[in-house]
């Protein structure tokens, strides 16, 4: 029997997405996709739901509520990364699989860490000489899916790479022609550039702090395409105060940003709101890879991505 993939999405996909999103589903006859797009209300995705046995959400919540109502559901696919607005729990409970797509907009992200660098390093472009990227070094702090496509970028640069990640095994990075260390002040030391790839978790929450800051090296750039918390922003604004090189650029708008412009605004570059995965690639991959999931979680049994425990 034909199986029915839900997208429910208050902030649809591009339509671009949604067409090669098609694309995959056709080449399947066995699959039926149905959209919800730009839904307000809770009660239409409560309806729309029922009869789905795969649903495709962006920031969308899942709730037990949503959970409750699909009969017949048997996997959800986030098209992202993150996945706390789904209720885990409760999926588990009722034997339901929820995946990720991780790494679909990694290049889209690392794309940005590269023009964030340029822009420092050639001073907004509004008319002094600035500095080149090629010889120098970079320090990839983690080395995920994003980390990863920086070491690549880094590479077409001509830069000397660094990583530090623990739960990554070193040969990972050497096979890519990075240079692994063992702690993040080595790496804060050694690198011109230190680009921020860690995971918001209780270890690193505010452990960007003033004391592995000022480490850095003279005229170094953080540049943070992660997440915001994992800034420790007194020791932020204490780098700026106590050193007139230190450049920060930023997609994730700390609370202080207008304190440090004040002053410092020319050794900044704030993204306007978090642009990072902000491409129409980006949307592409990660409708396509939710969609690709779905249906090789219904033929072949494929869990790679599942987030959830199993009941
Ligand atoms: N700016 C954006 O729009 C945007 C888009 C996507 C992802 N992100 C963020 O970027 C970060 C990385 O994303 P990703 O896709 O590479 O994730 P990922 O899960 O692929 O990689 C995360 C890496 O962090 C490492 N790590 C975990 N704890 C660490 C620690 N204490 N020290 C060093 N390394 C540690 C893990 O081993 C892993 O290799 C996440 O914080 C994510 O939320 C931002």
């Amino acid at each position: 029997m034909s199986k029915t993939i839900l997208v429910a999405t208050e902030k649809p996909f591009a339509k671009a997405a949604i067409e090669r999103m098609k694309e995959a589903v056709a080449k399947n006859p066995d699959f039926e996709l149905k959209l919800l797009e730009n839904y307000t209300d809770k009660q239409d995705l409560l309806d729309a739901v029922k009869d789905a046995d795969g649903l495709i959400i962006r920031s969308d919540k899942v709730t037990r509520e949503v959970l409750d109502a699909a009969k017949n559901l048997k996997v959800v696919a986030r098209g992202g990364a993150g996945y706390d607005n789904i209720d885990l729990e409760a999926a588990t409970e009722k034997g339901i699989c929820v995946m990720n797509t991780p790494g679909q907009n990694s290049n889209a992200v690392s794309e940005l860490a590269f023009g964030m660098m340029l822009n420092l390093v050639r001073h907004h472009y509004v008319g002094k000489p600035g500095t080149e990227l090629r010889g120098k070094s970079i320090g990839i702090h983690a080395y995920g899916n994003a980390g990863k496509c920086v070491a690549r970028l880094a590479r077409g640069f001509g830069m000397d790479i660094y990583a530090y990640d623990p739960y990554v095994d070193k040969s990972i990075m050497e096979a890519d022609d990075v240079t692994p260390v063992d702690s993040r002040e080595e790496l804060y030391s050694t690198c011109d550039f230190i680009s921020l790839h860690i995971p918001g978790t209780k270890e690193t929450v505010n452990s960007i702090n003033y004391e592995l800051l000022s480490k850095m090296k003279p005229g170094a750039a953080l540049i943070n395409t992660a997440r915001k918390e994992v800034i420790d922003e007194d020791g932020l604004k204490k780098m700026f105060a106590e050193r007139p090189d230190f450049c920060y650029g930023s997609d994730l708008t700390p609370d202080c940003k207008d304190e440090i412009c004040a002053t410092c605004g020319d050794r900044t570059f704030f993204t306007a709101k978090k642009m990072g995965a902000q491409t129409a690639e980006a949307n592409i991959n990660a409708g396509v890879a939710a969609v690709t999931q779905i249906i090789d979680f219904f033929k072949k049994g494929d869990e790679t991505f599942r987030v959830n425990k199993k009941a």
